[in-house]
């Protein structure tokens, strides 16, 4: 039988990114002890007010139909949480909900791009973009971020990869995998070459909430200069611990949710009321869980550079934000794969090999820090001996 292309574009993009992962769970399913710091889930549990939250509105009812753009308490409740956080008026026309910032990555560049057209996006990246974007029918280009410049995006890197084709740069920040969080000047920058070249600005914010200490987050969504030319995603999976909910939405120019909205009603004809009723109580406060999650992440990424930095060939990128850490493996003379398939099979630690996440990162490896301190004590600990045997 016959399948559209789009199945092609996709067949080598999806689980085959995740190999190490599936790997590790394998080896834990048939016994095997083992340190996985493969993912990234919250470390603490969705908090108890928002089960309750949710179980109430079903119980309530709250289990009919809705409509393509959201039920408008959780529409409201965006408006006024974007308006509060970004300093300028944000109406509830220019909020569109959809299952997660993936879901909603993708009906973002279904609406925007097409075949012909080019997509701006940093490597590294989170796992799932190059799929994003090819299901869309657009070309990747691909803008090296650089450890020397803290892997944040560099305009004039971007200005070189530009052709007429050009329509979206696609960014994330905080980041997965490197944990940048863009600064006032950096966006300043990349927002100048995309007015000049009339690009999208397309930013997944999801782990706004998850920024460290000391580090202060912009959103291109602050600028009312780029109201009519961004779109940002975002979710509680990270923000409340609550992944499973499939709970998200973007925030745009209204003429843009106006144009996507049918594209939403036609592939999910509305969301679940009870989820929109928990998550308009969990964003209209500051989260429960968030706080203790970002300062716990960065205290495990302080104790990682601590251990690793400098020693047996290794190197800690330290992230600013986020749910992960960067080892620079190059100095053992591996690549990223073959030192996380060593560290696997000789000493039981699961991490994913940088390369998962782009051409860039194919000299490390992405930890984990949603393990507790210990675990992650005792994985460095059998890094430093896994390294210090290879040279
Ligand atoms: C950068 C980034 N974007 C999106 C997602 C998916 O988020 P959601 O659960 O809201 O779909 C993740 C999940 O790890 C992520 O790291």
């Amino acid at each position: 039988m016959k399948y559209a292309a789009v199945t092609d574009r996709l067949a080598h993009l999806g689980g085959a990114k995740w190999e190490m992962h599936l790997r590790a769970k394998r080896m834990q399913a048939a016994g095997l002890p083992l340190i996985a710091l493969t993912i990234g889930e919250p470390d603490v549990p969705t908090p108890p007010e928002l089960i309750a939250s949710a179980v109430q509105a079903m119980q309530a009812g709250r289990t009919g139909y809705s409509n393509g753009r959201g039920e408008a308490a959780l529409v409201q409740a965006l408006a006024a949480r974007y308006t509060a956080r970004r300093g300028r008026v944000i109406t509830p026309d220019q909020v569109l909900c959809l299952p997660g910032t993936q879901t909603t990555l993708y009906t973002i560049l279904a609406g925007l791009v097409g075949e012909g057209d080019e997509v701006l996006v940093g490597d590294p990246m989170y796992a799932t973009y190059e799929g994003v974007i090819s299901a869309s029918g657009a070309r990747m280009v691909s803008v090296p971020l650089h450890p020397e410049h803290g892997f944040q995006m560099q305009a004039a890197d971007v200005a070189a990869r530009i052709t007429p084709a050009s329509r979206v740069l696609f960014l994330n920040s905080p980041h997965n995998p490197t944990g940048a969080v863009l600064t006032r000047s950096d966006l300043a920058a990349l927002a100048e070459v995309a007015v000049r070249h009339d690009l999208w600005i397309v930013c997944d914010e999801v782990y706004e909430d998850l920024v460290f200490d000391g580090v202060t987050f912009v959103s291109p969504l602050d600028d009312p200069a780029l109201a009519d030319r961004v779109i940002v995603a975002s979710s509680i999976s990270k923000s409340h611990a609550a992944p499973g909910f499939r709970s998200g939405w973007c925030v745009g120019p209204s003429e843009f949710t106006a144009r996507v909205l049918p594209l939403a009603e036609m592939m999910l004809f509305g969301n679940q009321p009870f989820i929109a009723d928990m998550t308009a109580q969990a964003v209209s406060a500051p989260s429960p869980v968030a706080a203790g999650m970002a300062s716990r992440f960065a205290a495990r990424a302080a104790l990682m550079h601590r251990m690793l930095d400098g020693v047996a060939g290794l190197a800690v990128n330290r992230p600013q934000a986020g749910m992960f850490a960067l080892v620079d493996v190059r100095g053992t003379g591996l690549s990223g794969r073959a030192f996380a398939e060593g560290l696997l099979e000789t000493k039981a630690v699961a991490v994913m090999p940088g390369g998962s996440f782009g051409a860039a990162l194919d000299g490390w490896l992405r930890v984990s820090l949603t393990a507790p301190d210990d675990q992650i004590t005792e994985a460095c600990t059998r890094m430093i001996a896994y390294a210090g045997e290879l040279t």
